[in-house]
């Protein structure tokens, strides 16, 4: 007995953790454990030799049982004085400031152009950014060998040998979005598609990635009459001041007529400045839809008619906010971005009213 106890009590306290602790409880007071199996053969002794072992083996039981007991305490306190050493905060360290992140100017455009067309009643649409050459070109009456298609620079996706599916580009531009929202919606509509497009073109005022927004208005009776003064309301709107627009004959495989819009601005001192003076900067391509793409788009051109328009995002951009280079938009430059954009809580806007 004094052996048992010995061993125990020793085994106890060189315990590591909780784990050993359960270990040696198992092993000497469990159900089949070493100190119980001895109390089993209690049954087995004379009575007077049981009323010696007795008192002994439960005085033995419940000193292992303390003595674990102690031990799992001291354990746990050790390991709270552990963690009291290691975890700790200072709250009197000053904080560690960040910059705050900035709208990048495209985006910020793009939210402005929205809250204007929406006020005008136009929905917004948007479509893939990788298009089948169908939805790109042949759908807006550019068939296969349609000069446009080159004069675009259009970036095809690769196709390995033996793929049969149709070829696919990179949008040039949002109009493929006319013929998406004209299926899924029929006529009448009134819609916007602001997004990424790609021409294979790089200098101060083209990059392979740019931003356009289409427009869109299908009903019985809209005309070119329609369409000037949408654009009108909306320059005045976007740049605050009545703007004047030059409507230039133009075309386009996807308008008939079509039309080329300038908006009325100066060039004194090197910097360009929108709505006054005699010089004209291109915006945008506009005309009435072609019946061909009407058609294409499951809409009977014999009853409706309607104008479409497509508007560099970038290029408004600059000339609002006063931004010389295009391709310094998508180098993200932290000194570009800090300069030119918006802090979220105070940026300029129709509903916001600054
Ligand atoms: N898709 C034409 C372009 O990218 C612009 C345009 C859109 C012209 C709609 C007419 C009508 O240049």
């Amino acid at each position: 007995m004094d052996d048992l106890r010995e061993k125990y009590l020793k085994a106890v306290a060189d315990a590591a953790d909780e784990a050993a602790l359960e270990d040696l409880r198992v092993q000497a007071v469990g159900k089949k454990g070493e100190i119980s199996l001895k109390m089993r053969e209690l049954g087995k002794m004379t009575p007077e030799e049981r009323q010696v072992m007795g008192p002994k083996l439960n005085a033995l039981k419940d000193e292992v049982n303390s003595a674990l007991a102690a031990k799992k305490a001291a354990l746990a306190d050790a390991a709270l004085d552990e963690r009291l050493r290691a975890e700790w905060l200072d709250v009197s360290l000053p904080g560690r400031p960040r910059r705050m992140g900035t709208i990048h100017p495209v985006s910020q455009v793009t939210e402005e152009v929205t809250a204007i067309f929406a006020d005008m009643g136009f929905a917004v649409a948007e479509g893939p950014q990788i298009e089948t050459d169908w939805y790109n070109f042949d759908a807006l009456n550019i068939p296969g060998h349609h000069p446009a298609r080159a004069e675009m620079d259009t970036f095809y996706t690769h196709r390995a040998e033996g793929d049969n599916r149709p070829p696919h580009v990179l949008r040039t531009h949002t109009s493929p979005v006319q013929i998406r929202y004209m299926e899924q919606h029929g006529a009448p509509c009134r819609v916007i598609a602001p997004g990424r497009v790609y021409r294979a073109d790089y200098d101060q005022t083209h990059t392979p990635m740019f931003h356009q927004v289409e427009g869109l208005a299908i009903d019985k009776d809209i005309s070119m009459a329609n369409l000037k003064w949408v654009l009108e309301e909306f320059f005045s709107a976007y740049f605050g001041a009545k703007v004047r627009t030059r409507f230039r004959a133009s075309h386009f495989p996807f308008t008939e007529p079509s039309a080329e819009v300038d908006i009325q601005c100066s060039w004194e001192g090197g910097t360009v400045k929108v709505g006054e003076g005699d010089d004209w900067l291109e915006v945008l391509g506009s005309g009435m839809v072609h019946p061909h793409v009407l058609r294409a788009a499951g809409v009977d051109p014999d009853q409706w008619q309607g104008f479409a328009f497509g508007m560099g995002i970038d290029r408004i951009a600059m000339l609002k906010y006063g931004i010389p280079d295009l391709r310094a938009f998508f180098d993200s430059d932290l000194r570009w971005l800090r300069h030119y954009g918006f802090a979220a809580l105070d940026v300029p806007a129709v509903h916001s009213g600054v």
